[in-house]
């Protein structure tokens, strides 16, 4: 990790901990249910690799990509799939994860799709939650850490594409992209 960079906010260990918690809670919480946890790529898949390790139940996994359609998705929130699912949600209790949750806007959208596709319920696990940000109604069961509005990377979260490889949760310093 480069310090001139950034200013870590939760270390290595602090995330570790905490995904500990979280895939305990869920454990407790799924028990019996036919559960698929899916990640939202790119931004997840550092979390979701360690979080499905800390739940003690038969699961599956798969993995969703979107983007944004330009400057209009910003208002109305909607995405384009570029990967969709391998698999059918239907009759599963389907758990999204998620690096961070900022507007909400992401997510609603992809929560919507599919709560169409008849699962038994959707549920979203983000590590992050900006809730200052949100302009559209998206609530995480659970949720890792609790932020202010502040721009972050590392542990999967990216700056112009960079920096998810860093271990801990880092601030980006405004040198960086001012
Ligand atoms: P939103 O909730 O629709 O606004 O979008 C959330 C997405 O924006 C996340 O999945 C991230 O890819 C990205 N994002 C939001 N805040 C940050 C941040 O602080 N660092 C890196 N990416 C972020
Ligand atoms: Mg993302």
């Amino acid at each position: 990790m480069n310090l001139e960079e950034v200013d870590i906010l939760f270390s290595q260990e602090q995330v570790k901990a905490r995904v500990k918690e979280l895939g305990q809670q869920i454990t407790r919480d799924y028990q019996g249910q036919n559960l698929l946890v899916i990640g939202v790529l790119k931004g997840a898949f550092i979390f979701m690799a360690d979080l499905i390790r800390e739940i003690n139940l038969p699961l599956e996994v798969d993995f969703i990509s979107v983007s944004s359609y330009g400057a209009s998705t910003v208002s109305s929130g909607e995405v384009r799939i570029t990967k969709d699912l391998d698999h059918s949600v239907e009759g599963k209790s389907v758990l999204l994860v998620e690096d961070i949750v900022d507007t909400g806007l992401t997510l609603n959208y992809i929560e919507e799709i599919f709560k169409k596709r008849n699962p038994a319920n959707v549920k979203i696990c983000c590590l992050l939650d900006k809730p200052s940000r949100r302009r559209s109604p998206v609530a995480a069961e659970y949720v890792g850490f609790t932020i202010e509005d502040l721009f972050v990377v590392g542990y999967g979260l990216d700056y112009a594409g960079k920096y998810r490889n860093y271990p801990a949760v880092c601030i980006l310093k405004p040198s960086v992209y001012i």
